[in-house]
């Protein structure tokens, strides 16, 4: 009895197979970590970058202790030395007001005023489109509250007593001003803060997915480890533990680890708070304009 022959496959041919599987695999690998990679951003953090793209420094400064010089005309053949406001100056805190001033270059209520300046303000309308200027506004907005909040101003909540979130709110912000959270993930824990060597080459901030995946989808005792430690405890013996051990380890700001630097009731509060952040995502410019309200009465 014959058997069927079937023909053997060439040595050639597995080994075609094979690179085509080590090719797919690199390939995937690369796309994978490319997504992973993936900035994420907020309100907040594109109007940082978009007010440096957009050159406003170059009239406004960063601060007030920066130079701003302008001109204004008194009469016909008079000019007084002038400098242009920092964006905190003038104390705007409508988001309707500072998108009027990006948008036009002036409001109408303020054109004829504005003439009789040497450098005016451009109009961004056909630079910038209304959600970048949205943006912009978040951002002053947002960074605005450093010069008007006083962290040592509210009262520590009774304890145990629960909270609103506003009062959550409130009681949290204070804590991670004080305690320089903001400096490294961004005002408001909004993102944006540049960090070399580190995994995406920013520090994540607390309103997105960045902070879902270091602390395991937003449990609380891995947010306290972090606060503990600074460092996360699952991502590090996760699968992929040991790539982003390597970038915790090379990265060029690490975090401090707030063990002995915080109260176990304060620990307790910022992990709610930043939970509170996470829940309400990147906050929008409208958001922010009542939170200033709401931090400053
Ligand atoms: C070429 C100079 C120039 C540039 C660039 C510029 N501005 Fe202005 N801006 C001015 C001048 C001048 C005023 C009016 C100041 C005054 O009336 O005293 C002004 C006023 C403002 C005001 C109102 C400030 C207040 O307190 O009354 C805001 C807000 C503002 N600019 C935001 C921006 C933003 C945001 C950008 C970038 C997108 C920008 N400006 C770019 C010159 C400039
Ligand atoms: C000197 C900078 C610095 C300070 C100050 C700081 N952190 Fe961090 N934090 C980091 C860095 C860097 C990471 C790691 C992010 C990474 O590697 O992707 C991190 C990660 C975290 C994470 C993991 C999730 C996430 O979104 O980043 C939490 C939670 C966290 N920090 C909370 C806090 C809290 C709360 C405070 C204030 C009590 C604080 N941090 C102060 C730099 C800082």
């Amino acid at each position: 009895m014959l058997s069927p022959q079937f023909p053997r496959p060439a040595a050639g041919k597995i080994l075609g197979f094979v690179l085509l599987g080590l090719c797919v695999l690199a390939i995937g690998g690369t796309v994978f970590v490319q997504v992973e990679r993936q900035p994420e951003s907020s309100a907040v953090s594109r109007g940082a970058r978009l007010t440096e793209e957009a050159g406003c420094y170059a009239c406004h400064g960063r601060s007030e202790e920066e130079p701003r010089f302008n001109l204004r005309q008194t009469a016909p053949d008079k000019w007084r030395d002038k400098n242009n406001p920092s964006f905190w100056e003038g104390d705007i805190t409508e988001v309707k007001v500072l998108v009027d001033w990006i948008t036009h270059g002036v409001p109408a209520a303020d054109a004829e005023d504005h003439k009789k300046l040497f450098i005016r303000m451009p109009a961004y309308r056909d630079r910038l489109t209304p959600g970048e200027i949205e943006d912009i506004a978040a951002w002053i907005l947002a960074e605005g509250l450093k010069l008007r909040v006083d962290p040592a101003a509210p009262k520590a909540p009774a304890p145990g007593a629960p909270l609103t979130p506003d009062q959550l709110f409130v009681a949290g912000d204070a804590l991670s001003r004080r305690h320089g959270c903001y400096q490294c993930h961004g005002e408001l824990g909004q993102g944006g803060v540049a960090n070399p060597d580190s995994f995406k080459g920013y520090i994540p901030g607390f309103q997105g997915k960045d902070f879902l995946k270091l602390t395991a989808n937003g449990d609380r005792t891995e947010i306290l480890h972090w606060i503990d430690h600074g460092r996360g405890k699952a991502i590090e013996s996760g699968p992929l533990g040991r790539i982003a051990k390597k970038f915790f380890d090379g990265q060029a700001i690490p975090m401090p680890g707030y063990r002995d630097h915080l109260s176990v009731a304060e620990k307790e509060l910022l992990a709610d708070y930043l939970l509170l952040l996470n829940k309400t995502g990147p906050l929008p410019a409208s958001e922010i304009e009542r939170l200033n309200r709401l931090l400053n009465p």
